[in-house]
């Protein structure tokens, strides 16, 4: 971490914190308070959402716009009861109050039945040279989840966590800094949610009762303080307001929830060919290649390399032919190359696209083309030329693009000089003319803006269908742009254990569509790790598998038959399931949910789930808790309430409770809910191989309801009304499961299929099924 941003001071030292409120003026709907020089200003945007906004001068800077999608003005206005006496000043909305002490200034919210969240503390509002910060209450019970991409387990109170992008190359269970930063977090505790968004792109960090016990602080490097506070009884709430300030993601291809294959690199077209057939000989479905950084000539962004990709055209025809999309890594560093006529290189530096130091030339840096210049991703209009580059990969058929080193990871000297890792100067200025801004307040959006790139690039030139886009680092609303995968991993077992707890954060962090390298990237996994990984990789949102370049192979045939088939069943599964997952999808869509959800997620009153972190739910309805320990066969699982059914035996079991399981390395312990309705379809060997002929829905009996959602998977027709829910229900009168589709909206047409029930757990009962 560069020295600049050293260790904050203190609490109580060198702070200047807020003083009285002099004046106060509320202006529906916002407070304006002033407290000697500062100014306090509140604002309702919802019920349950309050903007809090801090300037120690008095005045405002300008608004920035970038993570936020619906700024304040576009919040329709909602009553808000207003008091005021000689000691506080009160807003109060249709779900929760909030409360301004005048001497000193501090405020605190509290819900409808009066149980206080996000108090200040006695430090309340301070600023020093450091920047300015906030300090809050932890209430007995309290705990804390999400900001954004974290090492270690589920839980974060009692950790500091700070929020600046890095290329975090080697990270551990110990590793602060990442490669995305979402300085967001969702605080839980039986019957109250509250989410803290803080609104700064500079450096900030979040200190959950790690320096004080019973005191959170968040600080930002940033001249004032911007944050807001939502409300909820439980974290679904949370998000769902979350994601309608900062954005969903848009639905994705169907074909980008298959299994995805990938290594650095598969070096040649007929490696890439030889690649492609051998998943369709082992009948191993698959749907995705990624191309690695070296299909590029010397590593030049936006070129194909001569000798080994002559004719990528071919190879992205060859492929599609065989049911396959290709994806192509694109890094920001643009090779330093003036003598070559290499055209992204001449026409970045004839247009001035690249980053300027202060002093008003070129910054460059070390990546994999060596010296390095890098585009400005901030200005519009480089991002605008940037998408043009891509036709050199779209033009070959390439369906999605794959976003790397865009932290930035720089490096001061040549690669293998064993240099230090960088960001551009932080006084270097970015941006368009008209909206300037320091390094130091850009830093966290380069690759979100990057990202932003892709996802423009990909909607200009493959107009008619969707497209997958990956990014390694962004800010809070990367949802927006792109998917995330969690950076280079290693093959050890705490890895793959930690992977749940990380996804899972990143989930209630508003980014639904990740994954992280099956099998691990740098080192080797052993053949038990292999499986057991591919296991757990059926449940991540994005299930690709990556190795390193030093590594050995690790395609999913490379372990022996045993192991093989471990994985073909599971990616299989996968395949069975993509009418559960594609509906999932769809549901962050419209919500923000999670795909891949912690238990504390649907039982957010049950403490039991508030720190488990190695059994995970995907949608509501099934409940895995894999195994991630070298030759373990037995593991004990908790059930919360309600009845569940082992997947593989049908075995039932009163929840809450705690079970022992038996898996051997062929299981991965999974649960089905009574009530649960899976659509499932039958295995293909990649998602368009043809139309779904049979829908299968397993049903668990009981009372429930899922909603399926479909469409063509592939066009953006669904948005002009081609697409289709169907809500199919579950209930039980005396020996009857009645299973029935009680609502259906949209008018996308299925074709002719058979739709039949699969009536699990209970051999006794008849089924009658209403579609
Ligand atoms: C970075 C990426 C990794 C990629 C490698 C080479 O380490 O995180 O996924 O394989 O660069 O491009």
């Amino acid at each position: 971490m560069p020295q600049y941003f050293g260790k904050l001071p203190t609490a109580g030292q060198e702070w200047t914190t807020l003083g009285n409120v002099q004046s106060a003026q509320w202006d529906e709907p916002s407070l304006v308070c002033q407290c000697g020089e500062a100014t306090l200003l509140l604002t309702v945007l919802d019920h349950n959402l309050i903007r809090v906004q801090v300037a120690p001068t008095g005045a405002f800077a300008a608004q920035r716009s970038w993570a936020v999608t619906k700024p304040d003005q576009e919040w329709a206005i909602v009553p808000v009861q207003f008091q005021e006496d000689s000691e506080t000043i009160t807003l109060k909305t249709e779900v929760m109050r909030v409360q301004i002490q005048r001497s000193p200034c501090r405020i605190s919210c509290f819900d409808h039945a009066g149980n206080p969240f996000a108090q200040d503390a006695e430090m309340g509002v301070g600023w020093s040279a450091s920047g300015i910060a906030a300090w809050k209450q932890i209430e007995s019970d309290e705990h804390f989840y999400g900001f954004g991409e974290r090492t270690g387990l589920l839980d974060k109170r009692s950790e500091e966590m700070t929020n600046w992008t890095v290329d975090s190359v080697d990270y551990s269970s110990q590793t602060d800094e990442m490669y995305q930063a979402i300085p967001f977090f969702t605080a839980l505790r039986p019957g109250l949610s509250y989410g803290i968004f803080l609104h700064s792109t500079y450096w900030s960090r979040f200190n959950m009762g790690a320096e004080q016990p019973g005191v959170w602080q968040m600080h930002t490097r940033a001249p004032e303080l911007d944050y807001y506070i939502l409300y909820g009884s439980e974290p679904a709430q949370i998000l769902k307001t979350y994601t309608e300030l900062t954005g969903r993601m848009p639905l994705p291809p169907k074909w980008a929830l298959g299994y995805h294959q990938c290594r650095w690199s598969y070096e040649s077209e007929e490696v890439v060919e030889a690649l492609a057939q051998e998943f369709r000989n082992r009948r191993i479905p698959c749907d995705v290649i990624h191309l690695d950084i070296d299909y590029m000539q010397g590593y030049r962004v936006f070129t194909w390399h001569e000798k080994r990709f002559p004719d990528p055209k071919a190879l992205g025809r060859h492929l599609n032919q065989n049911g396959f999309q290709l994806v192509t890594i694109v890094d920001p560093g643009v090779k330093h190359d003036p003598e070559a006529g290499y055209a992204i290189y001449d026409e970045g530096c004839q247009k001035d696209y690249f980053v300027r130091k202060p002093d008003g030339k070129l910054f460059h840096g070390y990546v994999w083309p060596d010296k390095s210049v890098f585009p400005d991703f901030m200005r519009p209009e480089v991002r605008e030329w940037w998408s043009d580059c891509h036709t050199a990969l779209t033009d070959a058929g390439v369906a999605g693009i794959w976003n790397d080193m865009n932290e930035p990871s720089i490096s001061d000297r040549p690669f293998g000089d064993g240099g230090n890792k960088i960001p551009f100067p932080l006084d270097a200025t970015q941006g368009p003319a008209d909206e300037p801004a320091t390094h130091a307040e850009t830093h966290n959006l380069y690759g979100y803006m990057m990202a932003r790139a892709a996802r423009e690039a990909m909607e200009k030139h493959r107009p008619h269908q969707r497209s997958f886009v990956l990014t390694r680092s962004g800010f809070a609303g990367i949802q927006r742009w792109s998917s995330v995968w969690l950076g280079d991993n290693t093959s050890l077992w705490d890895q793959l254990e930690m992977s749940l707890p990380m996804l899972c954060n990143m989930g209630l962090s508003g980014v639904a569509f990740v994954g992280c390298d099956i099998g691990g990237f740098a080192g080797n996994a052993t053949a038990e790790m292999f499986a057991r990984w591919m296991q757990v990789g059926l449940l991540y949102p994005l299930m690709r598998a990556h190795s390193a370049m030093t590594t050995n192979q690790h395609e999913p045939w490379c372990f022996g038959d045993r192991i093989e088939q471990i994985c073909r069943e599971y990616i299989e599964l996968r395949y069975q399931l993509l009418p559960y997952f594609y509906s999932l999808f769809w549901e962050a869509t419209q919500t923000g949910a999670p795909i891949l959800r912690p238990l504390l997620y649907h039982y957010p009153n049950d403490p039991k789930t508030y720190s488990l972190h190695d059994q995970v739910l995907l949608g509501e309805w099934l409940m895995a808790a894999p195994i991630y320990h070298p030759g373990q066969e037995y593991r004990a699982v908790y059930l919360p309430e309600g009845t569940w059914y082992d997947w593989w035996s049908n075995e039932r079991f009163e929840g809450p409770t705690h079970i022992l399981t038996h898996a051997p390395l062929e299981r991965m312990p999974l649960y089905a809910k009574a009530g649960a309705i899976i659509p499932m379809q039958l295995v293909m060997q990649y998602v368009n191989q043809h139309p779904v002929e049979e829908l299968t829905l397993r049903v668990y009996p009981g009372e429930g309801q899922n909603i399926l959602y479909e469409d063509d998977g592939d066009s953006f027709d669904y948005q002009s009304g081609a697409w289709r829910t169907t809500t199919y229900q579950v209930r039980q009168e005396g020996d009857r499961v009645i299973v029935e589709a009680i609502d259906r909206q949209g008018n996308w047409n299925p074709g002719d299929r058979t739709v039949r029930v699969d009536l699990q757990g209970r051999s006794d009962l008849e089924v009658d099924f209403r579609d």
